[in-house]
């Protein structure tokens, strides 16, 4: 939610800072601004809408300057218009700031100094911390880092922020709590960013701040402190991407190309994890948390949207091998229960950011309640990765696009190898199903290759129902978090209304809905509750639905049936879902393009949700 990126060094900021800000639009896209810090003093732009817009607003105008910041919005306080654009200026003009996070005690804060004569001209509550900031600045007459701190100290909420004072204009002040910033270091130069996409072209060098960590970030050096003062030893760790994995490469969208590149990225997800035998595997990242996750009394997964989907998917797969009692819940829900936890229990969350706020709450819950908490974060460094006490990084490589792809798979991915990894070390299943379920996870990216040169079928399909206006999407067992899934997938990007449900809940609500005009997605592979599903099937021909059914290559009964057949790969497991899903995130994106929609930013959304 926000994407901020600040420069400061030798080059032209301008350029730094609104590329960096187009590898961010991701966060947010409602409005974009720069503040670029020209002879000492700052130069702002900002304008509703996105950061070519923000680049055709400034056109010839001045855009000198070696230090500057920009941030893309997604609005939380004030709707999306030029004035509630960041960057945001105090009342005396003392302090620029840009933030992503919300100041949850903004409208107490803003009484206070309204009573010390401030006034305010946008709805944010951006403003009220760059006025705080500034009165305590002149009340206290401390420099604008300790300021800075002070201000923060009277904060409750989210914020990942990055200030620069007019009386110290050589340097940057950068500060986060529960919204991601990285620092990236150069030679001679410095970066700030809401994740290191926006400078991987200059340095593959990062720090990753911590909650309640402040960085003074000048011309020859950075220092990092707390709020508190308190000096950090941060690390410096090294990047593993490069700026071709955020480049379109060749495809119309991010989606799509996602889409293709999950063979690569399940390889990648598998990579130093099944031996050549595939006869083990290795799962480091869990091996400090093995006797705990042997001896749960229980596993309870969390996420959110997509997230939570492969979290469903966990729960098949944990029972069936772990033999281990799973409950998964959405996280925003869990967060504000009272949930009954104890140190016997084993929480798994799942994100592909490592940054969802509802996500990394439910974990701070868990911990606080004494329970094991395990990570499958995407994103190297993230937060969620960082607070649980283990986790298996997916390594699906940066994922662009809003609507979640090859996140997902390899969510699903790893779960199913830790599943089997707990059910072997439970001997609950003999070596030689071991390798058996090995050897058929590890067929899965070649067999997506394949299944991927049939995208034109799907394509066509989209073609002949772009135009409805509901969706159903059905599924049993583990295809039915497939369904879920791929509502989903075709709601968020082409605004199309669509619902999934487990296939036999139909008959309890959802078959009123069905005429001819209501295409039925089913996901009828070939399972144990194959036969039940063709029941479905034509308990929705017998009422004139349309069919499109996801089945199992070489299927002739339901192929008979449907009005449209997809044909994936067969298997015996729940290794199914990783393959079935494929079509249908094919499906949506292809409707979405035929609808004319923005697929990669759909609207009011953003890839990463780092507010309530
Ligand atoms: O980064 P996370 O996996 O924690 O994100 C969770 C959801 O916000 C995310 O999956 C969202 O539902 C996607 N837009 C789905 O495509």
């Amino acid at each position: 939610m926000c994407g901020i990126v600040g420069y400061i060094g030798y080059r032209d900021a301008y350029p730094v800072i609104i590329n960096g800000l187009k590898r961010l639009e991701y966060r947010g896209y409602d409005s974009a601004g720069i503040a670029l810090v020209d002879n000492l003093k700052p130069v702002i732009y900002k304008v509703k809408g996105k950061v070519s817009d923000l680049e055709t607003f400034v056109g010839d105008g001045n855009r000198n300057g070696y230090m500057g910041m920009g941030h893309t919005r997604w609005a939380t306080h004030g709707e999306p218009n030029d004035n509630n654009a960041h960057p945001h200026v105090s009342m005396n003009g003392k302090f620029v700031i840009v933030h992503n996070g919300i100041i949850e005690n903004y409208s107490f804060l803003k009484k206070k100094l309204a009573s010390r004569g401030y006034s305010f001209k946008t709805d944010t509550d951006t403003e009220v911390l760059a006025n705080l900031i500034e009165y305590i600045y002149l009340f206290a007459k401390v420099s604008a880092a300790d300021a800075v701190s002070l201000a923060l100290r009277k904060v409750v909420g989210a914020y990942g922020i990055v200030v620069f004072c007019v009386d110290e204009p050589e340097q940057l002040i950068a500060a986060r709590k529960s919204s991601p910033l990285v620092v990236g270091i150069g030679q001679n130069e410095y970066f700030i960013a809401s994740d290191a996409s926006p400078f991987v072209d200059y340095t593959n060098q990062v720090v990753y701040l911590d909650d309640e960590n402040l960085a003074v970030i000048g011309k020859g050096a950075v220092q990092i402190k707390t709020i508190k003062n308190d000096i950090v030893n941060a690390e410096v760790r090294k990047i593993d991407f490069d700026a071709e994995e955020i480049e379109k490469g060749g495809f119309d969208h991010f989606m799509l190309k996602e889409i293709f590149e999950q063979p690569k990225s399940l390889r990648d997800t598998f990579r130093g994890r099944i031996d050549e035998h595939h006869s083990s595997l290795q799962l480091g990242g869990i091996m400090p948390v093995m006797p705990k996750l042997i001896n749960a009394r229980r596993l309870i997964i969390v996420g959110c949207g997509t997230s939570w989907h492969a979290g469903l998917l966990g729960e098949y797969l944990f029972e069936e091998y772990a033999r281990v009692p799973v409950e998964v819940e959405y996280a925003s829900e869990f967060r504000y229960r009272n949930p009954i936890i104890n140190s016997e229990d084993v929480v798994i969350a799942i994100s592909q950011s490592g940054e969802t706020a509802d996500t990394l709450a439910a974990i701070q819950l868990a911990k606080k309640c004494g329970a094991c908490v395990i990570a499958i974060c995407n994103v190297v460094g993230s937060s969620i990765s960082r607070v649980a006490d283990a986790g298996v990084y997916t390594h699906a490589g940066p994922e662009i696009g809003v609507a979640s792809t090859k996140a997902f798979t390899a969510q699903v991915s790893v779960l199913t190898m830790m599943a089997l990894f707990i059910g072997r070390a439970k001997f609950n299943i003999s070596a030689e199903k071991y390798t058996e379920l090995i050897t058929e996870l590890n067929s899965v990216p070649e067999k997506i290759e394949e299944l991927l040169k049939t995208a034109s079928a799907v394509k066509h399909v989209a073609e002949k129902y772009k135009d409805s206006s509901n969706f159903l999407y059905l599924g049993r067992g583990c295809y039915y978090p497939v369904a879920l899934e791929g509502a989903l997938k075709l709601k968020e990007i082409s605004y199309i209304h669509a619902e999934g449900y487990p296939a036999a809940e139909m008959k309890h609500g959802p078959i009123a809905l069905i005429d001819e005009k209501m295409p039925v997605i089913f996901i009828a592979c070939q399972d144990k509750s194959y036969e039940k599903i063709v029941s479905n099937i034509q308990e929705v021909k017998a009422r004139k639905g349309v069919v499109i059914a996801i089945v199992s290559e070489g299927d002739k009964t339901v192929s008979a049936m449907a009005d449209h057949v997809l044909e994936v790969p067969k298997f015996n497991t729940a290794v199914g879902a990783l393959t079935a899903v494929v079509p249908l995130q094919l499906l949506s994106y292809y409707i979405a393009v035929m609808r004319g929609c923005n697929v990669d930013q759909p609207r009011n959304l953003a890839k990463s949700v780092t507010v309530e």
